[in-house]
């Protein structure tokens, strides 16, 4: 099931712009009810204005409604695995769950799975008013 993912992915790295790494990302969120949505990070000459694929793809899901996500791939073009960046893992977690897949990926295909709760243990939560 991941591969359709991985393929949405690694057509949105294609479009990543990306001039100042070298470093095309792209990434395919599916939500619980099926929906799939794609991004590629976005770099700024002014560096830090740059944004994720992981942000991009999650900008398009809240754009068609929002949801919550059930599994996503991540997949730099020119990289052996690219993991979430640690801004990105509280972004999913924003709308996943501890049990949401992360599916690692390079150009070729999935390398391996992991769950948003090992990449973000403990992640940051307002929780209940006390
Ligand atoms: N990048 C992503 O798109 N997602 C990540 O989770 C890691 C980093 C991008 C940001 C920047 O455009 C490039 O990769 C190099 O850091």
């Amino acid at each position: 099931m991941a591969e359709d993912l991985h393929k949405m992915a690694l057509e949105a790295a294609a479009h990543a712009h990306a001039p100042y790494s070298d470093f095309p990302v792209g990434a395919a969120i599916r939500t619980t009810d099926g929906r799939t949505y794609a991004g590629c990070n976005v770099e700024n000459v002014s560096y830090p204005e740059g944004w994720c694929a992981e942000t991009s793809a999650i900008a398009h899901m809240v754009m068609d409604g929002g949801g919550k996500i059930a599994e996503v791939a991540v997949l730099g073009l020119k990289a052996n695995l690219c993991t979430p960046c640690g801004g990105c893992r509280q972004r999913l977690a924003e709308f996943g769950t501890a049990e949401t897949k992360v599916h690692l990926c390079n150009a070729e295909g999935l390398v391996e799975t992991v769950t948003l709760g090992d990449l973000l243990p403990n992640s940051f939560d307002m929780g209940e008013a006390p």
